[in-house]
């Protein structure tokens, strides 16, 4: 599986749950509880394994792009802070779907920086052969990957 390949699909699932959560009523709290969960396992384990596997490979194989990289790593630190209080906020609580409004804003900027600016700037530099084997280590990383939002790298930086 191409390393590129493999975030965009991820994007697309969470992009999936963000549309389910806007589109679940005002009072909807079970519901909204179980997206925001899924949402926080799926962001957690991407977030994981960019900053692990594919940011410093990036940082290796497109050195040009190094300050994009930078900006990407402040971006998730913010997005698993907001993540690890969603964690224990009542989705019945008033802050809760303005926090959930501010997340999704975040990763959708973040989201179309990655793909739109720099995923084209890796695949040139780095290379269909190289962005595989870098896919495969991501695919196995994933089962491993961490739940817990501050446990990624990013939120103690
Ligand atoms: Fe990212
Ligand atoms: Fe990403």
């Amino acid at each position: 599986m191409d390393a590129i390949v493999l975030l965009k699909d991820d994007h697309k699932t969470v992009e999936k749950l963000f549309k389910e959560f806007e589109k679940a009523g005002d009072g909807a709290h079970q519901r909204k509880r179980e997206i925001v969960d899924k949402i926080i396992e799926e962001l957690t384990v991407h977030a994981h394994i960019e900053e692990e596997i594919f940011y410093p490979a990036a940082r290796e194989g497109a050195p040009g792009t190094t300050d994009h990289i930078l900006e990407s790593v402040e971006e998730h630190h913010v997005v698993v802070w907001i993540l690890s209080e969603l964690k224990g906020m009542d989705p019945a609580d008033e802050r809760f779907d303005a926090k959930v409004t501010v997340l999704m804003e975040n990763v959708r900027h973040h989201v179309k920086e990655e793909e739109e600016d720099w995923f084209p700037k890796v695949r040139e530099a780095m290379g269909r052969k190289v962005l595989q084997e870098i896919g495969e280590r991501m695919e196995k990383a994933k089962a491993g990957a961490p739940r817990e939002p501050l446990a990624v790298s990013s939120a103690g930086s």
